[in-house]
């Protein structure tokens, strides 16, 4: 089957009301933290990242929410607004830049109810009833009912902002409920406790609020004006959710009042599901069993809704849009058995905007591929810092929301470029370097590519993260650009002065780090070093997957585990081996456990862990390595021995200082990059990469 006819559905067109879509592809909203963090209007690096995915050949694009309500309505002080006639100029640029690519433009509306903190709104917020709820790990402020007359004037604001966008030319509204966002306070038996018309007595009490902006918004704005509604379909976590038969009947209650298409979510509150709309989040490190069943779990989060939206397409007419780790093969399976109308992608378009264009062009070795690691929410959320130069919002997509900035320019000077070291930061730097039309070659000491990422699939497992996809990414994009790779082969001063490179990017990786511990040496202790070796050498001849299943049946590791290091690489190891039976113990000098942990992953983690015996010693001093095991000395004060047949230490790699020192001399330019540099994620790897192929 060549690839239109593989992907005849997804990219076949179709209509949301009489709004026609030259594609299935809904790029859905995502916060991008682009705008400007002082002037609310619609800014250039906005603008560029949704062109980017204009371009990249989505049906439509579904812009973020802009306030519609300030600061009641808003989440964070700044952000973009449509709260004034003032903000429509911007947007006109917008549908203008995404109009040159026969795309659709959206834009989401939601009032941010319980999330706009007390502080910023200078009141309480405004919720349908008095409540305080941990939204995304934060304990809202307590909301203050809304008012009957506030509910008016909030329901005129939805239509005043709709009038604006639709004026600037947007095409397409998506209403967003979902969530516990303003909307979803009504609509959910959780929140609303009111006991008047919009209280819980009746479903149709519980939509009331939405129902009526749903049809305010068709009267003013023209029948023939599509709107969709985003809304939680089903809620898990809590006993008074929304249960998917009710978000069957929103959906239905929300058809009748005029809605062209829903885009159903499940969501959750509680350590389990509140962090449900990225769906690895809830299946790391095992997928919840059981599970409710209109989710499913059997590919680890992707399409994890899917049986939801499929519910709720039985129970309207209206087009309805699937979204949560969903891939082509998987949204063109999806449409296939009729489980829905469009596909909604997020992660996918951050990791490769082109990707539509890619399938319809049969080129599916060339995009990129989102692992789903969640990097993204890390980066542009929950640890977000503005303005810290050269990082990443992407693992794989060092460009993503910079596409002006890190837009590649062909070089003025076509250079000699030695890279040395065939990581994910090495390959990055080739690729971008090759782009530029740079003469790029590559040398590996290893036989094979990934540098540390084949090892690192081997013990993350590849439910959820596909890492050697990445490395097969990176290796058919240097290979098709033309890098000349060398592979098994050291490289040394002696090479380097023969090949005489104009630049020479080192990319060597990190080094492992010993702790010094009396009793270091002891045959117990299985030192990284070693460990690493020793599955690399199986890399060789065997795959990641391959070894997965070999360390299920056998490993040289006893029944008994010390592992010493809590951070991230102490941690998953940790995983590794409680999957394979072993007892394990973690040991650590900080005071947290968790470090470089992507947060998100945090919230179960640790609660997996303790429920599978493991036990966590933070904040300990290391004594000395025994016949026994590993004597500490606890946060308490106490001394302790830990029985182990086996010690691993499992810490930060270092970065290798005398390397420059090394080479120094051996070319004009020289750069270290990655690991060797400076020690740190393969989002941090590529990112460095992508950032010297782009200024050499
Ligand atoms: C960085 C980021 C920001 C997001 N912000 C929003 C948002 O503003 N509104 C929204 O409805 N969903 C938001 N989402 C959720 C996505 O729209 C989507 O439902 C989710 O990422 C799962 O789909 P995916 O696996 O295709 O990414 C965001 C997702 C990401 C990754
Ligand atoms: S950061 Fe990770 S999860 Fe997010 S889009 Fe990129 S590859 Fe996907």
């Amino acid at each position: 089957m060549n690839g239109k006819t593989q992907f005849e559905m997804l990219l076949s067109p179709f209509y949301i009301g009489k709004m026609r879509l030259k594609n299935r592809i809904i790029k859905t909203a995502a916060e991008m933290n682009t705008h400007d963090p002082v002037d609310a209007h619609m800014n250039q690096r906005t603008i560029d990242y949704v062109e980017a995915v204009a371009k990249g050949g989505a049906g439509m694009v579904i812009l973020w929410n802009a306030y519609l309500d300030y600061p009641l309505g808003a989440r964070m002080p700044d952000g973009l607004r449509i709260d004034s006639d003032k903000y429509i100029p911007g947007f006109i640029k917008l549908a203008e830049a995404v109009h040159k690519y026969d795309c659709k433009l959206s834009v989401q509306m939601m009032h941010a109810g319980p999330w706009c903190p007390a502080s910023l709104a200078g009141r309480p917020p405004i919720a349908a009833s008095v409540m305080q709820e941990e939204v995304y790990g934060f304990l809202s402020d307590e909301t203050a009912e809304a008012t009957l007359s506030e509910i008016e004037d909030i329901q005129e604001k939805f239509v005043k902002a709709g009038e604006r966008l639709k004026q600037a030319g947007v095409d397409h509204l998506e209403i967003h409920c979902g969530t516990q966002h303003l909307g979803n306070t009504f609509m959910s038996r959780h929140w609303n406790k009111r006991t008047d018309q919009y209280g819980p007595q009746s479903l149709e009490n519980r939509a009331r609020f939405m129902v009526e902006i749903l049809q305010k918004m068709k009267a003013r704005l023209g029948n023939d004006y599509p709107i969709g509604v985003l809304y939680n379909a089903a809620e898990y976590g809590i006993d008074d959710g929304i249960t998917a038969a009710e978000g069957q009947e929103f959906g239905r209650l929300f058809e009748a009042a005029g809605a062209d298409n829903l885009h159903p979510k499940a969501d959750g509150i509680g350590p389990l599901y509140s962090l449900i709309n990225w769906p690895e989040a809830v299946c790391y490190p095992e997928v919840p069993d059981p599970l409710p069943k209109e989710l499913d779990g059997s590919k680890s989060g992707a399409g994890f809704w899917v049986p939801l939206a499929a519910l709720v397409k039985k129970a309207v007419k209206i087009p309805v849009i699937a979204t949560a780790g969903i891939n082509a093969e998987m949204g063109e399976r999806i449409l296939r058995e009729g489980k829905a109308d469009f596909i909604g992608m997020t992660r996918r378009l951050l990791a490769d905007p082109d990707l539509p264009n890619k399938v319809a062009e049969e080129r599916l070795d060339d995009i990129a591929p989102c692992t789903r690691c969640l990097s993204c929410i890390e980066a542009i959320h929950t640890n977000y810092i503005p303005g810290v130069p050269g990082k990443s919002f992407c693992r794989i997509n060092a460009s993503l929301a910079k596409e002006g900035e890190y837009e590649i320019k062909p070089a003025d000077k076509k250079k000699k470029v030695m890279v040395v070291g065939g990581g994910p930061a090495g390959m990055e730097a080739a690729r971008v370097a090759a782009l530029r039309g740079h003469d790029v070659t590559l040398y590996e000491k290893e036989h094979y590519l990934g540098g540390s990422v084949p090892v690192a699939a081997t013990i993350k497992g590849l439910d959820i993260e596909d890492l050697p996809a990445l490395v097969r990414y990176l290796y058919t994009q240097i290979t098709k650009l033309g890098v000349k790779i060398n592979l098994g082969k050291e490289v040394n001063r002696t090479l380097i002065e023969k090949i005489k490179p104009d630049v020479l990017i080192l990319a060597t990786g990190g080094l492992y780090s010993v702790p010094d511990i009396p009793g270091i040496d002891s045959p117990k202790v299985v030192k990284a070093a070693d460990l690493n070796r020793t599955l690399k050498n199986f890399l060789r001849f065997f795959s990641p997957r391959l070894l997965i299943w070999a360390t299920k049946i056998w490993m040289p590791i006893g029944k008994n585990v010390v592992i010493i290091g809590g951070g991230i690489h102490g941690l998953q190891t940790a995983v590794f081996l409680v999957k394979r039976g072993r007892k394990v113990t973690v040991v650590e000098t900080a005071e947290k456990m968790g470090k470089m942990v992507i947060e998100n992953h945090k919230v179960r983690l640790f609660g997996w862990l303790e429920q599978k015996g493991v036990t966590l010693y933070p904040g300990v001093k290391y004594e000395e390595i025994t016949e026994r095991g590993l004597t500490i000395i606890t946060k308490e004060g106490e001394k302790k021995t830990l029985e182990a047949d086996t010690i691993l230490p499992a810490l930060p790699m270092l970065p290798d200082t005398e390397l420059m020192t090394r080479m120094k001399g051996t070319a004009p330019e020289i750069y270290q990059i990655g690991d060797c540099g400076d020690p740190a994620l393969i989002i941090d790897a590529i990112g460095d990469g992508s950032r010297i192929g782009r200024e050499i």
